[in-house]
Order: structure tokens, then sequence, then C-alpha cells
């Protein structure tokens, strides 16, 4: 299995590329952002106690994200790898997910990162706020405070990657089938 990494700042366009890498490599995709507010939707427990902290723009806790996305590996088969989507957010994250995967013989194969404007990101999400009714596109503080957390606690995994030669930038402006085209080229050098 290769496994990749899609990163970059709330809305760089990582879900949407995920669904479309996803169907045409055979990918397992898995956002932690989707699983959390699927908790929320169900009204479970769990959803209604991170519902705030999301509807924020802050952080869940380390240890709620890394057991949904450890009991999601031990149930997936039949796919190519896995492609994870807002998920590590932080160094400790990334170190869970390398510990998960290498106990099952596998390991972080390449991180794409996207590489988007600050003023093109709040106008996506500005946009998608009209449509979507996440609450933590509604508010542009909110906006800011996601992509200030971005910098503070998720931008320092980028170095982390670096260091282990796994790190791809992708231009993550311009038209959604042109960035597809750009990620699709760098998957296949991988598999
Ligand atoms: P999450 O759901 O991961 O949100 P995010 O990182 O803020 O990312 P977005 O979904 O906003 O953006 P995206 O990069 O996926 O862009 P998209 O393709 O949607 O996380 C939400 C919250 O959950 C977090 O704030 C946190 O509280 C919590 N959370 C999740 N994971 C966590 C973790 N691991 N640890 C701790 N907490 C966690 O595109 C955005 C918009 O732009 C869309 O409308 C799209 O149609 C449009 N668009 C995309 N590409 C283009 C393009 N090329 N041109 C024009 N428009 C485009």
């Amino acid at each position: 299995m290769v496994n990749f990494l899609i990163f970059g700042p709330p809305g760089s366009g990582k879900g949407t590329q995920s669904v479309k890498l996803a169907e045409k490599f055979n990918l397992t995709h898995l956002s932690t952002g989707d699983m959390l507010r699927a908790e929320i939707s169900a009204g479970t427990d769990l959803g209604k106690k991170m519902s705030s902290i999301m509807s924020k723009g802050e952080l869940v806790p380390d240890e709620v994200v890394i057991e949904m996305i450890a009991a999601r590996i031990d149930s997936t088969k039949g796919s190519s790898g896995f492609l994870f989507d807002g998920f590590p957010r932080t160094v400790a994250q990334t170190e869970a997910l390398e510990r998960m995967l290498n106990v099952r013989k596998m390991k972080i194969d390449s991180m794409l990162v996207l590489d988007v404007d600050h003023d093109e990101l709040v106008k996506r999400l500005i946009l998608r706020a009209e449509q979507s009714g996440r609450p933590d596109d509604k508010d542009p503080a909110v906006i800011e405070n996601r992509i200030d957390v971005y910098k503070a606690k998720t931008e320092p995994i980028i170095e982390y990657c670096r260091q282990r030669g796994i790190y791809q930038p992708v231009n993550g402006m311009g038209t959604i089938d042109d960035i597809f085209d750009r990620l699709s080229r760098q998957i296949k050098k991988q598999l």
C-alpha cells in the first residue's frame, strides 16, 4: 500500500481534490473533519463535546482523532493505500500515525502540500459559507483563527516531513482540474 498525506491550510482544496484522487487511484480517503462532522450530525456524545471546539476553529484533542484514524485503518480492505486529509494536524498526531503505520508494515510515502495564497483561501471559504452551513465558515474571524492555528500547530509538520524526504509542494492556485492534474502527476510517481 502507498500512503499519502494531502496537506494545506483551510480552503486549500484538500477535501475537493481528495474525493477525485481517491476515485482515480483507488485510495481510501480518510478525513478527520468529515468524521467529526458526522459525529455532530449523528448527535453523539463525542460530537456534542467537539462541536464547540470546531465552531471556534480550534483543534480537537489529539487522542480523539488518533483513535478515529486507528479504527478506520483496521477496518479498511481492498484499496491501494490511504489518503489522509486534515490528519495529522500536529507533530504529535504525525508521530502517532507513523507508529500506527509502522506496526502494520506501512509508512507515510508522500506528503502533498497545496500552496494557496491567503486571500484566495479566505475568498473560497466565504463563498462556501453561503451553501455549506459549516459554522466555522460563517464568521471571518473564525476563518482567520483556523489559518492562524494551521500556521502555529500544523505547518511545523512540513519541516518534519521535509527531513524524512517525503515533502512534495504542489501549486494549489488555479482551476480544480489543473490542480488535480498536478496532484495526479505526483501520485503516479509513487505508484
Ligand atoms: P477540516 O474539515 O479538516 O477543515 P479544514 O482543514 O479547515 O479544511 P476545509 O474543509 O475548510 O478546506 P479544504 O482544504 O478541505 O478545502 P475544500 O476542498 O473544502 O477540519 C475542520 C475542523 O475539524 C478543524 O478546524 C478542527 O476543529 C477539527 N479537526 C479536523 N481534523 C482534525 C485533526 N486532525 N486534529 C484536530 N482537530 C481536527 O475547499 C474549500 C472551498 O473551496 C470549497 O467550497 C471548494 O469547492 C472550493 N475550492 C476548492 N478548490 C478550488 C479551486 N481550485 N478554485 C476555486 N474554489 C475551489
